[in-house]
Formats: structure tokens, C-alpha cells, sequence
């Protein structure tokens, strides 16, 4: 358990109690292990996490993330010096994000009823834009200079494009890739000719391609017709949460990052962040990382326990009586929706 900082750890620390009840309810034994890694620990530390983070991480299962991010600490320290070493660490080249909108949960977009919309996003996760490679120079000169590179490796892009063809045969047969080739006309042609190579063993999968821009319209025009999308780690960033709000609330929203080869532990977190707007009220909505926690039951087959609990999730949202937080239109906090979620699934 890392929950990190803010709302990170108000949604880690109010779930892990039901996640270890209903694991044991289903004979499975849950140990935790908590890590106070985040942005308080950097304060006072100078760093995150400890320089053999890794190496201690690697002997678990899976772990759980709540999220990073800190008022006083700079965005780009605080992701670049916790979650990316994870996911790029231990090789999590998949990050699977489902929208899904549930029964009982209101789309700020008209129209749409609870199954309507029912995506599931495969984001490239250890390089492409979120690649370490660039720099700085001439700081505070007429002439200063910043580089930015994108890096797309053949592995890494052929295993979100494969998970993703995986993923459509499993659905309804339809993957949608996302790139915008025409402005990127190396790493994303690249991407769109592995596309085209892997589909060749796909042969029965319909393949739509769509630029980035309008994607990102098509996602509000009409999410409905999406099944599997494939994108960069950066566009897949973008849209998971247009692909969150539209399906109710960003703090619904799950998110895994899998090592595809089970050498290393693979990580599940909401998509949310820390949250500064709501930091400290207890109102952050739990259902995001009750919903990672769910996939994160799938990856280590334990599909019953998955099952119970997102469908416990859904029939809690399509009750009109229950409680629920603020961000999808209701007065209860944190506590209060564990604690009912808790009374429909143990009692
Ligand atoms: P954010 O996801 O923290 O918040 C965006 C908006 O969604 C806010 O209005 C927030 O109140 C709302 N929201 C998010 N989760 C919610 C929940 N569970 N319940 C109710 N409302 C919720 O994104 P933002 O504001 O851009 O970033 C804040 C910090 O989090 C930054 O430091 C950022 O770098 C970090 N961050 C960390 C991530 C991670 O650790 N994986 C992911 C995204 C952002
Ligand atoms: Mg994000």
C-alpha cells in the first residue's frame, strides 16, 4: 500500500479495511504492508521514496496507489520520482482504464443511460512522451533551449497494441487506434505500422483510426461507439479523463499498470490525483480505487472477488438511497459510502 499524498490517502486508508474483510469472506488472505512514500517524506527527506524502493517492492504481489501530488512540491518531482520508477521499474507497459457508466450515475453528456457508455482505454505506460529523454540548456539566456523527446520501442508498443487486440477479441471485436501521424510522423507512424502488423494476426478485429484531436471530440460526441481504444502514453492520459468525467465523476475512474510478463509486481491505482480542491475533507469519492482494487483481484485471478466487488459497486450507484460523495451529486463522505458498501457486501 503506497497511498501517497492528499485524497491518495483518504480513499487508501478508508478501502483497505473492506478489501482485506471481503478478500477473507472469500477464504483469501490479505497482508498488507503500508509505505509512507509520497511528498511529506520528500519534505523532510529529500526523497519520495528510499534509493532501494524497488527492490523492497519487488517481493509483493501487487500494490496499491492512491496518488502523489503536493501543493509545496512541484508537479513534475513528485510523478517523476515515484510513480514513473514504478511502472517503468518493473516494465508496467500496460495501463488498462475502463469507462464505464453505471446504473444510477448521471453523464454530464445528455442522453445516456447507465451500460451506454462502456470503453475500455489500453495507454502505452512506460514510454512514449513520459520518456526521460531531453534537457536543458542556456538557462536565462536569449538563447535557452529545452528538448523534449518521445521514445516508442517496438517492445513497448507492441505489447499495448497486443493487449489491446486481446482485449477486442474478449469484447465486441472493434479497437479504435488513437495517434496523430500526421504532426508525428516518426514514433507515430511507427505506432500505426505495428498496428497494422499485429492486426494481420487479428484478422476477425475492426480496426478505426482516428487523430487525436478529434478522437477527443469523438469521446464526447460519441463515447457510445467505442469498445477498445490503443493510445500513447500521453494521449491515453488525456483521454481516461474525458473517458472518467463523461462516465459520471474522474473519481470513479480505475486504472492498472500490468508487467506483462508477471516478473514484476503489477501496480493499481485510481486515475485520479491528489486532489488539492478537496484535500482534507474526507469527501473524495472512494469508487475509483474500489474499482482498481476489483481489477486488481482480476490480475491475480481471483475473479470472484473482482466480480462481488464491482458489482457491488454498481448495485451501491443504482440505488438512489445510498449514500455518495459530493462529486456525483450527493451530501456523504469517504467513510460513508465504504461504510454502506461494507453492510451490502459482508452483512
Ligand atoms: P486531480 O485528479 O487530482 O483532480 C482533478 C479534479 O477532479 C479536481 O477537481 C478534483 O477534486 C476532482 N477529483 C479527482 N479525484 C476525485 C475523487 N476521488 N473524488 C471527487 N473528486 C475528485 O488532478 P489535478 O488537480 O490535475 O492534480 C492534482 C495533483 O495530483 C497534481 O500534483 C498532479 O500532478 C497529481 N496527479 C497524480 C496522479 C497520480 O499519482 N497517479 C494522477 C494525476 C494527477
Ligand atoms: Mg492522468
Amino acid at each position: 500500500m503506497i497511498p501517497g499524498d492528499g485524497i491518495g490517502i483518504e480513499v487508501t486508508e478508508a478501502t483497505e479495511p473492506l478489501l482485506i474483510e471481503l478478500a477473507a469472506a472469500h477464504d483469501v488472505e490479505i497482508e498488507t504492508t503500508w509505505f509512507d512514500w509520497g511528498s511529506e517524506r520528500y519534505l523532510e527527506e529529500g526523497a519520495l521514496m528510499p534509493d532501494d524502493g524497488l527492490e523492497t517492492l519487488k517481493e509483493f504481489d501487487a500494490i496499491l496507489l492512491g496518488a502523489v501530488g503536493h501543493p509545496d512540491v512541484p508537479d513534475h518531482v513528485t510523478l517523476r520520482n515515484l510513480r514513473l520508477p514504478i511502472t517503468k521499474g518493473f516494465n508496467q507497459h500496460i495501463c488498462k482504464r475502463p469507462s464505464y457508466l453505471f446504473d444510477g450515475v448521471e453523464s454530464p453528456l445528455r442522453g445516456y443511460e447507465g451500460g451506454d457508455i462502456d470503453l475500455v482505454v489500453y495507454r502505452q505506460n512506460t514510454e512514449g512522451e513520459y520518456a526521460d529523454v531531453g534537457g536543458r540548456e542556456h538557462q536565462g539566456f536569449g538563447n535557452e533551449v529545452a528538448v523534449q523527446s518521445a521514445v516508442y520501442t517496438r517492445e513497448g508498443t507492441e505489447a499495448i497494441v497486443r493487449a489491446a487486440f486481446e482485449a477486442a477479441t474478449e469484447r465486441s471485436g472493434k479497437l479504435t487506434n488513437i495517434t496523430k501521424s500526421n504532426a508525428q510522423a516518426y514514433g507515430m507512424v511507427f505506432w500505426d505500422e505495428i498496428v497494422e502488423e499485429v492486426s494481420e494476426e487479428y484478422p476477425d478485429i475492426t480496426v478505426e483510426r482516428l487523430l487525436v484531436d478529434a478522437g477527443s471530440m469523438d469521446f464526447v460526441r460519441r463515447p457510445n461507439e467505442f469498445d477498445v481504444v490503443v493510445a500513447s502514453n500521453l494521449f491515453g492520459d488525456i483521454l481516461t479523463d474525458i473517458g472518467g468525467i463523461i462516465s459520471g465523476s474522474l473519481g470513479m475512474a480505475p486504472s492498472t499498470n500490468i508487467n506483462p510478463s508477471g516478473e514484476f509486481p503489477s501496480m493499481f491505482e485510481p486515475v485520479h490525483g491528489s486532489a488539492f480542491d478537496i484535500m482534507g475533507e474526507g469527501i473524495a469519492n472512494p469508487v475509483g480505487m474500489l474499482l482498481s482494487m476489483s481489477l486488481m483481484f482480476e490480475h491475480l485471478e481471483e475473479d470472484d472477488l473482482a466480480e462481488t466487488l464491482w458489482d457491488g459497486v454498481g448495485a451501491q450507484l443504482a440505488d438512489s438511497d445510498a449514500p455518495r460523495t459530493p462529486d456525483i451529486g450527493g451530501s456523504a463522505t469517504t467513510l460513508d459510502v465504504v461504510g454502506d458498501l461494507e453492510e451490502r457486501l459482508l452483512e
